[in-house]
C-alpha cells in the first residue's frame, strides 16, 4: 500500500519529531494537538530544529521552508479522515490511546493503517479498540527522533503482512534504518537495556563499585558512550521505573524487577538530570558530581 498523506497524533517531544521527519520526506502531514497553546509550541520546536538541520548543512533553507509548508496543524480529528497512516504519540495512558483510537476509527478511511509510537503498552491492548486489527502496528521511533536512527516496527499476531511491509518501507521513506520485532514488553531495544541499566543501580547498591568506576568500566570496557548510571539520569529513573513495572508484570523476573535503591529515589524526587540530583549532582551541569551519598561504604 502507498502511502501519501500521513496523521500525526500529539505534537509533544515525539509527535512533532515524528511530524517533522514525515514532512522532510515529502509527505503531507495532519499534525494534531489539545489546545492551539500546546501545537504552537510543538510547531516552533519543528522549526527549531529544522532551523537546526539548516546551520547544519544537513537542509537547504528552502528545504526546510518546504517541509514546514507541508505541515497541516489542527486541532481536530477530522482532517485525518484521508491519511493513508495515522501514527499515535499522545501520553503514555492506555485508556486515553484506546478511547483516541476508538475515535479515529469512525473517522478515519478503513483502509489507512494505524500505528502507535507507545514505548511500553501493548499494542494489541490498543488495537482491540479498533474495527482494523490487521491494519494496526507499533512504529516506535527514539528521541531525538530527527537524529536518531532506528524504528521498531512491532507486529501483532494479527498484522496483515502487507502492512508490516508498508510499515518497514514508510521507516525507511523517512530516512530510518528499521528492525522488525513482535508485540511484546519492551520490544527489542528496551527489553535489554532496562534489566542492563537496573543492574547497574544494583551494583551501586551491593557497592560492587562507585559510581565513577562503573561508568568507566563499561565506557571503557564495553565502548559504550556513557556510563549506565550517566544513562540513568539522562533518560530519568521515574521513566524507567515506569516501563520496568510494566516489564516486570509482563514477565515476572527478578531483571526487570526496580531495585529498593531506585524507588527509594524516585520517591524522593532523584530523577536524574531534569530534577537536578540522580546519581550525579546537576548544580554545575556542564560537570556533574557523582553523588556518593548513593554509594555502600
Ligand atoms: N520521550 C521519549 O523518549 C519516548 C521515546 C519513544 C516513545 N515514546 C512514546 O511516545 C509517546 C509520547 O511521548 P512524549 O515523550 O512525546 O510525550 P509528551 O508529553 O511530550 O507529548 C504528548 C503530547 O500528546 C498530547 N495529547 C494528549 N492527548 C492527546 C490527544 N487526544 N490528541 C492529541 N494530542 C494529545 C499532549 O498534549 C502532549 O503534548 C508516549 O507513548 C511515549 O511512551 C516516548
Amino acid at each position: 500500500m502507498e502511502i501519501r498523506k500521513v496523521g500525526v497524533v500529539g505534537c509533544g517531544l515525539m509527535g512533532s519529531g515524528i511530524a517533522q521527519v514525515a514532512a522532510m520526506a515529502g509527505f503531507p502531514t495532519v499534525v494534531r494537538e489539545v489546545s492551539q497553546e500546546v501545537l504552537d509550541k510543538g510547531l516552533a520546536s519543528i522549526r527549531k530544529s529544522l532551523d537546526k538541520l539548516v546551520e547544519k548543512n544537513v537542509l537547504s533553507s528552502s528545504q526546510a521552508a518546504e517541509a514546514f509548508a507541508r505541515l497541516q496543524p489542527t486541532l481536530q480529528l477530522d482532517g485525518f479522515a484521508d491519511c493513508d497512516l495515522v501514527i499515535e504519540a499522545i501520553i503514555e495512558n492506555l485508556e486515553r490511546k484506546r478511547e483516541l483510537f476508538a475515535a479515529l476509527d469512525q473517522i478515519v478511511k478503513p483502509e489507512a493503517i494505524f500505528a502507535s509510537n507507545t514505548s511500553s503498552l501493548s499494542i494489541t491492548e490498543m488495537m482491540t479498540a479498533t474495527r482494523r486489527r490487521p491494519r494496526f502496528l507499533g512504529l516506535h521511533f527514539f528521541n531525538p527522533v530527527p537524529l536518531m536512527k532506528l524504528v521498531e516496527v512491532v507486529k501483532t499476531v494479527v498484522t496483515d503482512p502487507a502492512v508490516i511491509e508498508t510499515g518497514l518501507a514508510y521507516a525507511r521513506k523517512v530516512g530510518k534504518t528499521p528492525i522488525l520485532t513482535s508485540d511484546r514488553g519492551g520490544f527489542i531495544v528496551n527489553r535489554l537495556l532496562v534489566p542492563y541499566l537496573l543492574d547497574s543501580i544494583r551494583a551501586v547498591e551491593e557497592g560492587v563499585g562507585s559510581i565513577e568506576d562503573i561508568d568507566t568500566g563499561m565506557k571503557l570496557g564495553c565502548g559504550h558512550p556513557m556510563g549506565p548510571l550517566t544513562l540513568n539520569d539522562f533518560v530519568g529513573l521515574d521513566t524507567t521505573y515506569y516501563i520496568a513495572e510494566i516489564l516486570f508484570s509482563e514477565f515476572r523476573e527478578k531483571r526487570f524487577a526496580p531495585p529498593p535503591l531506585m524507588k527509594r529515589m524516585v520517591m524522593a524526587g532523584m530523577l536524574g538530570r531534569k530534577s537536578g540530583l540522580g546519581f550525579y549532582d546537576y548544580t554545575d551541569p556542564k560537570n556533574p558530581k557523582p553523588n556518593t551519598m548513593l554509594e555502600k561504604k
